[in-house]
């Protein structure tokens, strides 16, 4: 090598050594890590050291949801009826349950004093218990043939639930802020002929949203509330629908498939994915809104006009 070539060299060796350190504080501004973090190259995870409460976590979308909370960092109190599939949940994930019907104010009100007594704080609360009446033996559910009783009791679980949960949310959240997400459905934004008081009672919840959205901002509560909108998610939920036998029933997920734009029924974890983002910082500036996870249902019409 020439002694020209060599200085050269030398002095794009050098011209390269002084841009990394002059541009090592900007990378280090994007990173995301704390320094102790890059320094033992542990990776914070998305909800660590946050308590966080979820309705009706002991099948289906809520125990999916409660399962990734806690891989996110999050320790998990896991709340439902069915008390012993709710044990198996929160024994698998190291969090703790606690039997609690959403439509009882003293279920929540002893709930919550336990929470404070044991914890001091709420970070997260997923009010997700629901029912749509085609389960418990609720009679017809079209607008014509739906009972008052019936109605009275599935706005009782999928409206009152939702309205306490927010309200004792509130209480234990305003000190140090929070996250609530609420579960409403594609069917609180759309009619369903054959789930009357299911199709209200989560419209009503996507609105509420709005309004404990509102009210914790003019409070400078430092808590945000959001709705989830899933559509054709294949849990327990469906199971009236689709019968028990294999065939009859995988007939039947592919009719609804066929149904959803990306041609298949979605999964628990497609809904725990999103409550995750909003149950984190991450979505810090993000309050009031709602978010469809249905495969594109909602995304459009199937009367459109085509050119085939
Ligand atoms: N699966 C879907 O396609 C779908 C679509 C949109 C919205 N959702 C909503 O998601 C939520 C979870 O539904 P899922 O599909 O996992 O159904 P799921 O039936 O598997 O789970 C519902 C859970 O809520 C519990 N629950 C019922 N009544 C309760 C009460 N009074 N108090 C406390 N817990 C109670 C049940 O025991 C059950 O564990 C519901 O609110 C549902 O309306 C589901």
């Amino acid at each position: 090598m020439h002694n020209k070539q060599k200085v050269h060299y030398v002095i794009l060796l050098l011209s390269g050594t002084i841009c990394g350190a002059l541009l090592l504080p900007c990378f280090n501004a994007l990173n995301p890590l704390s320094k102790s973090e890059q320094k033992s190259g542990v990776c914070m995870k998305r909800l660590h050291n946050k308590i966080a409460l979820v309705t009706g976590g002991s099948q289906g979308i809520g125990a999916e949801t409660a399962r990734m909370m806690a891989r996110e960092g999050a320790y998990v109190i896991v709340t439902d009826i069915q008390d012993d599939k709710g044990q198996e949940v929160a024994k698998e994930i190291k969090g703790e349950y606690h039997h609690l019907d959403v439509s009882s104010e003293s279920e929540w009100k002893s709930l919550f004093e336990s929470i404070e007594t044991k914890h001091g704080r709420l970070d997260i609360a997923f009010n997700n218990a629901g029912i749509i009446g085609l389960n418990e033996s609720l009679g017809p559910q079209d607008p014509e043939n739906v009972s008052l009783d019936s109605w009275h009791k599935i706005h009782s679980v999928n409206l009152d639930g939702v309205f306490l949960g927010c309200k004792y949310a509130i209480g234990l959240m305003k000190e140090n802020g929070g996250s609530i997400i609420n579960m409403s459905s594609r069917s609180g934004v759309v009619g369903i002929p054959g789930a009357a008081a299911y199709a209200s009672s989560k419209a009503a919840v996507r609105n509420h949203t709005k309004t404990v959205a509102l009210y914790c901002a003019e409070k400078k509560y430092n808590i945000r509330c959001n709705s989830v909108h899933p559509g054709a998610i294949l849990t327990p939920l469906w199971d009236p629908m689709l019968g028990a036998d294999e065939v009859a029933r995988n007939k039947v997920i592919a009719q609804i498939a066929g149904g959803v734009p990306l041609g298949h029924m979605g999964k628990p974890e497609d809904v725990a994915y999103a409550v995750i983002y909003l149950a984190s910082d991450e979505s810090k500036y993000v309050t009031g809104a709602e978010f469809t996870l249905d495969g594109g249902i909602l995304a459009g019409s199937t009367a459109g006009p085509k050119n085939d």
